[in-house]
């Protein structure tokens, strides 16, 4: 493990002068980690290299769609407490930590993550702080990335020979999108990873109120803190895989998908949390962090020991298919021609018989983004799916409540409409793929009254299937078995 500076022993810091909090990086984590830490009381500067987002984010207004947020940036962008910049000479003479919340993307055309905005982020604070500080990693990065950082702000202050000391730490961040103030406010743990007692008696400063309310404190190396984050999101996404392969025998066999995840989640070394069977897993990070954790462990040589993500990763991406192909069966069976299940099917170039089904047809799609309170499309299952049948020929008609901007930004050529209603009207299919509110409490008269056939495909398993059919409605759902008499 790599010491930037010769750590200052614990009883030294006992300043009590608030701490002046930077964060670097005001995506999705970085907004709200400012946010908040003015919400628990410190004086903060964001920092982002867009102007345009800076501007934006002064004026009290957030980029993206995340419940609670609006309420504490307008709040303390008011009250001076919370101020943005695009200036690293700034942060580097003001603050006392600095966050890094910058993303890591999946590389352009590989699996492994693109750490080119940590790198250039620590490599900026590295030559523009003027005084003693710690530098907090909390993006999602590659075991070892770390240590690598820590030399990088060793040397580079070094050969500029800048005043004070700097130390890193890293801290991973668990925020789920929707939740993302209260997860950050109250988190079900932290972790820090430190090589000095100094650096998590500053990290203890600045989480002194969620150690005060017991939460669990977990201090260790770099190494360990940085798989702590990659292990728990490869976990959460076996653990949808799992039932989602589950689904594939249950939609073969008979069999409800649901029951069986009721189930086994009474046994409370399973628990039923994540045991939700539907189109699957997507968004900014448990796809590309299961991705970059085989890119990553193939570099170590261990290319075996994460061999079975890329199932997972198969399985997941099989949910998509799976839409295409039930949209092709109850299509067909609605035209009085039913086609066998596809079994597995490819999904990705529909075959002639498909594309002929789906040519023409008008696709109601409720829900775009890939999870609900959310205007997140980064890898959506529903959006990839709407996309799909849109290249088989048919009209696409996309509705979601926050996330019609953010798909039609990367597919223009998709329908998108205003209302849930504009969706629906003379659809011949209606599929639901996220689970919104609204969705969940649709009326199946009512939307039978706008539709011009009554198909619906319920692909995240939230509708009550008797009262769908009840209103006339063929009823498809992941995990179920399809049957057009019904
Ligand atoms: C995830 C982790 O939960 C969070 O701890 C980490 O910090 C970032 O990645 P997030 O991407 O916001 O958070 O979404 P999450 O709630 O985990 O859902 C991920 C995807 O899994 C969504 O597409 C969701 O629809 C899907 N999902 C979730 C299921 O398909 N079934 C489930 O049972 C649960």
């Amino acid at each position: 493990m790599t010491t930037t500076t010769a750590a200052r022993p614990i009883d030294q810091d006992t300043s009590s002068a608030p701490l002046r909090v930077s964060v670097v990086g005001t995506g999705y984590l970085g907004a709200t980690h400012a946010a908040c830490m003015a919400e628990l009381g410190f004086e903060v500067l964001g920092l982002d290299i867009d102007p345009a987002k800076v501007a934006a984010l002064s004026r009290g207004e957030l980029p993206f769609h995340e419940p609670g947020l609006p309420e504490l940036l307008t709040k303390h962008v008011q009250s001076g407490r919370l101020r943005f910049t695009t200036s690293y000479a700034e942060v580097g003479a003001w603050a006392d930590v600095h966050f890094i919340g910058v993303g890591t993307p999946q590389k352009p055309g590989e699996t492994g993550a693109d750490l080119r905005y940590v790198d250039a982020a620590t490599r900026s604070l590295a030559e523009h702080i003027t005084r003693d500080a710690l530098i907090v990693g909390k993006s999602t990065v590659p075991v070892g990335t770390a240590e690598r950082l820590a030399t990088l702000i060793a040397d580079t202050r070094a050969e500029n020979n800048l005043p004070g000391a700097v130390e890193l730490a890293w801290n991973p961040e668990f925020l789920r999108e929707g939740y993302a103030v209260a997860d950050t406010l109250c988190p079900d743990r932290l972790v820090v990873g430190v090589c000095s007692g100094h650096a998590e008696q500053v990290l203890r400063r600045v989480y002194a109120k969620s150690l005060a309310e017991h939460t669990p404190w977990i201090a260790t190396d770099y190494a360990t803190a940085e798989l702590v984050k990659v292990a728990a999101n490869a976990f959460l996404a076996t653990k949808i895989s799992f039932i989602n392969a589950f689904s594939e025998i249950t939609e073969a066999v008979g069999g409800d998908i649901g029951t069986l995840a009721d189930a086994i989640g009474h046994d409370p070394r399973i628990g039923r949390r994540f045991l939700n069977a539907g189109v699957g897993f997507g968004g900014g990070c448990l796809p590309k962090d299961i991705r970059a954790l085989q890119a990553r462990v193939s570099e170590l040589g261990l290319d075996r020991t994460m061999r079975f993500l890329a199932e997972m990763d198969d399985i997941n991406l099989r949910r998509r298919d799976r839409v295409v192909d039930l949209a092709v069966q109850v299509l067909s069976a609605d035209q009085g021609h039913p086609r066998r299940p596809a079994n597995g099917g490819t999904g990705h170039t529909p075959d002639p018989v498909s594309v002929q089904v789906l040519n023409g047809a008008k696709v109601a799609m409720l829900g775009v983004t890939f999870k609900p309170d959310s205007d997140d499309v980064r890898d959506s299952p529903a959006l990839d799916v709407a996309n799909r049948l849109y290249t088989a020929g048919a009209e696409v008609a996309v509705y979601d409540p926050k996330g019609n901007a953010n798909a039609a930004a990367r597919f223009p050529r998709l329908g998108y409409v205003d209302t849930c209603e504009a969706a629906l009207t003379g659809a011949d299919l209606v599929i639901l793929l996220t689970e919104w509110d609204q969705f969940k409490a649709l009326d199946p008269a009512h939307v039978g009254s706008l539709v011009a056939r009554r198909n619906i495909i319920d692909g995240r398993n939230v509708l009550d299937r008797r009262a769908w059919q009840a209103a006339g409605f063929t009823h498809a759902a992941l995990g179920h078995r399809f049957d057009p008499g019904h």
